[in-house]
């Protein structure tokens, strides 16, 4: 699947192709696997074209065990569900420059934005990272442990919803600094409002595939998924607690930075 004309290892990361399909199928075993596979050209931004690949040639810096991790995802079935790395390295830098100590993931995978946040969060730092399937995470915790960083990513296995509902049970509201929303569509909503009750004011929420692989422009009405990425994202440009930029990076990722 090669998007870009670089190595490999670098096109499977950015390459979100697919990640529509498969995280609809995975998270919530509603959607047809019709189209998965057969790999289009890219999506409308350019993804394939010199600059594109100029812009990563020119900006990755891949810490090596992200990168293991990388092309250990590459290879699995739904590898493509991985978050784009240029998207991961600006959440890095983007915890980084606002000091963050305790983040969320919702929508964990094998764990290469749960790393790629650990790296750059202090010691005493935490990642409360939230996924259904603990088979994805086991591929990555050989490589949090490598990374040193296992101690500040604390997996919780069971429906994101309800572990954030515990957050807040536990006093845990306004206490986190940083958020990215990253699993079943159909939630996202629910995962946007909570996630904006346990954030600092001065705090992002990352909501990933904002643009759905193109399908927000006319969604369907048997594409649940794309109507409520679309009704979110009419929400959002509304919503008077946060500010926010809507960045056409990996699917689509929106900051909302809370006010
Ligand atoms: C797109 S992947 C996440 C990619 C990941 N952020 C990364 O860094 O590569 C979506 C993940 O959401 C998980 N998921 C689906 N439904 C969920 C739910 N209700 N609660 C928690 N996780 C869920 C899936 O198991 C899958 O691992
Ligand atoms: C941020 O949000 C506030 C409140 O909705 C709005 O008045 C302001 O113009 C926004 N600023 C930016 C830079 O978008």
């Amino acid at each position: 699947m090669p998007l870009f004309s670089i190595p490999k290892e670098v096109a499977v990361g950015t390459a979100m192709l697919g990640v529509a399909f498969a995280t609809g199928v995975l998270a919530a075993k509603r959607y047809p696997l019709l189209g998965f596979g057969t790999h289009k050209p890219p999506r409308g931004f350019g993804k394939s074209s010199p600059l594109s690949q100029y812009i990563l040639d020119h900006s990755l810096r891949e810490h090596p065990i992200l990168k293991k991790l990388r092309m250990l995802t590459a290879d699995h079935p739904f590898g493509m569900m991985m978050v784009s790395c240029d998207q991961a390295q600006l959440m890095a830098n983007l915890v980084k420059l606002i000091k963050a100590k305790k983040v969320l993931e919702i929508g964990v995978f094998t764990g290469y934005n749960a790393l790629n946040m650990a790296l750059v969060l202090p010691d005493n730092g935490r990642v409360v990272a939230c996924d259904i399937n603990e088979d994805y995470a086991k591929i990555g915790k050989p490589l949090w442990k490598e990374a040193g960083v296992e101690h500040k990513i604390d997996l919780r296995i069971k429906p994101a919803i309800q572990t954030l509902d515990e957050l807040l049970a536990n006093g845990e509201a306004e206490t986190f600094d940083f958020a990215f929303i990253d699993a079943d569509k159909e939630s996202y909503n629910e995962y946007y409002e909570k996630c904006l009750r346990l954030v600092k004011k001065g705090g992002i929420i990352a909501i990933d595939n904002v643009l759905w692989n193109g399908r927000v422009l006319k969604p369907r009405k048997d594409d649940l998924a794309a109507q409520c990425i679309h009704h979110l994202n009419e929400k959002l440009l509304r919503d008077a607690r946060i500010n926010i930029s809507t960045l056409p990076m990996g699917d689509g990722v929106t900051l909302a930075f809370k006010l």
